[in-house]
């Protein structure tokens, strides 16, 4: 087979497993959310962002949406990373303009000794009925990626009960309360993972850990806090036969000082914010795991001429290596004009096929 003849589909698949493909496959963080009109317009029909996610028809709409518009290479399960916590029974809800509050945050070690890993096939059932709909809806067009918040990052809003810029109280505890931090960390790592081995039983073809918030922790609290837990869950999808297969993103935002050691958590693939040269995470990480990244997402403001240029410049800066997958740093904003996301889509699959000319 020529490379030409490699159908598109697996151009997401083979970038993580570092192998050649025709051209960069390419997807955006909430690829399916509020830039997109047709996304608030089902938004408004199901009433809240939680009626949207937990309802699996509605799900499957948004989450082939942005599929519909623009030629991306994966899919990503529409939910949200606190689906656990909320699972757990920490009643979760999205004030308009607020950002998402928990009625029962987790601050004693009672609180702690009561969390439970919530059951796949009961509270996070919807989870699962979406992901069987969608891969069913998509019918091998392009893979499906399923995902989890971090331990770290899910036990960052559950502490401080909503979102916060340093999450103090969570950081408080680190030092104050360390053995009941792990205690919670613990637990919530065990959540994940039977999370994310559920999401790969019910079709998820790819997974990816959100761990927004990592970058909040120095080295040492870093790896003890964090990147621990997501080795644990990372060695655990790979001892499950339903999900030992499936390549692992971890994305940890702000944390690029650590991509050498992420890199030795046994995952695919890292996502990389666009705080450092794709050119020297890759020299970090030894060619050892595929990056998705990088482009900074305030650029899609900007002129169709210069969104190109930039993401020309992010590919550059890879070069002509297999296992790039293109991406922002981190989400895409409300603010965005869809017209724009095609501008990148398409520069990027075209750009994508010169380099390799070369
Ligand atoms: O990428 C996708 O298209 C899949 C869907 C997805 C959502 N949230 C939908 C969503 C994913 C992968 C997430 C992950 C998520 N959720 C993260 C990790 C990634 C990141 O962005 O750092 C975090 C930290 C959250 C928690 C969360 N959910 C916050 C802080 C908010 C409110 C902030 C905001 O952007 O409004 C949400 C709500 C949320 N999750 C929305 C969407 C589309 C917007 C809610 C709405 O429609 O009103």
């Amino acid at each position: 087979m020529t490379m030409s003849d490699l159908p598109s589909h697996d151009r997401y698949l083979r970038a993580l497993r570092c192998e050649p493909a025709d051209t960069t496959p390419v997807w955006v963080m909430r690829q399916a959310g509020r830039y997109l009109p047709e996304y608030r317009a089902t938004r408004e029909r199901a009433g809240s962002f939680m009626g949207l996610a937990q309802n699996p028809e509605y799900a499957c709409e948004v989450t082939l949406q942005p599929l519909q518009r623009f030629e991306l290479d994966a899919a990503i399960l529409f939910s949200d990373i606190l689906t656990i916590p909320d699972a757990m029974g920490l009643g979760l809800s999205f004030a308009a303009g607020e950002g998402p509050q928990f009625a029962r945050p987790v601050r004693h070690a009672s609180d702690v000794a009561r969390l439970a890993v919530p059951d796949m096939d009961g509270e996070l059932r919807y989870v699962m009925d979406a992901l069987r709909l969608i891969r069913r809806e998509l019918d091998g067009r392009v893979p499906l990626i399923g995902f989890s918040g971090s331990p770290w990052t899910l036990a960052c809003y559950m502490v401080e009960g909503r979102g916060s810029k340093d999450f103090a109280t969570l950081k408080t505890m680190c030092w104050s309360q360390p053995k009941l931090a792990h205690q919670l960390l613990d637990t919530l790592a065990r959540a994940v993972a039977s999370y994310l081995i559920a999401q790969a039983a019910a079709g998820a073809q790819a997974l990816m850990i959100f761990d927004t918030w990592g970058g909040l922790l120095g080295p040492a609290p870093f790896r003890e806090f964090s990147l621990r837990y997501m080795t644990q869950i990372v060695a655990r999808l790979q001892a499950d036969p339903a999900s030992r297969e499936l390549p692992v993103t971890l994305f940890s935002k702000g944390a690029t000082a650590h991509l050498a050691a992420l890199a030795d958590s046994g995952c695919a693939g890292l996502g990389v914010d666009w705080t450092i040269d794709l050119a020297d995470a890759r020299a970090a990480v030894n060619g050892r795991v595929a990056l998705q990244g990088n482009l900074d997402p305030a650029i899609l403001r900007a002129t169709p001429e210069v969104i190109r240029r930039e993401v020309r410049a992010v590919m550059d800066s890879y070069g002509n290596h297999p296992g790039h997958v293109f991406n922002l740093g981190h989400g895409i904003t409300p603010d965005i004009d869809p017209e724009h996301v095609k501008v990148l889509v398409d520069e990027v699959h075209a750009y994508g096929r010169q380099l390799r000319e070369q």
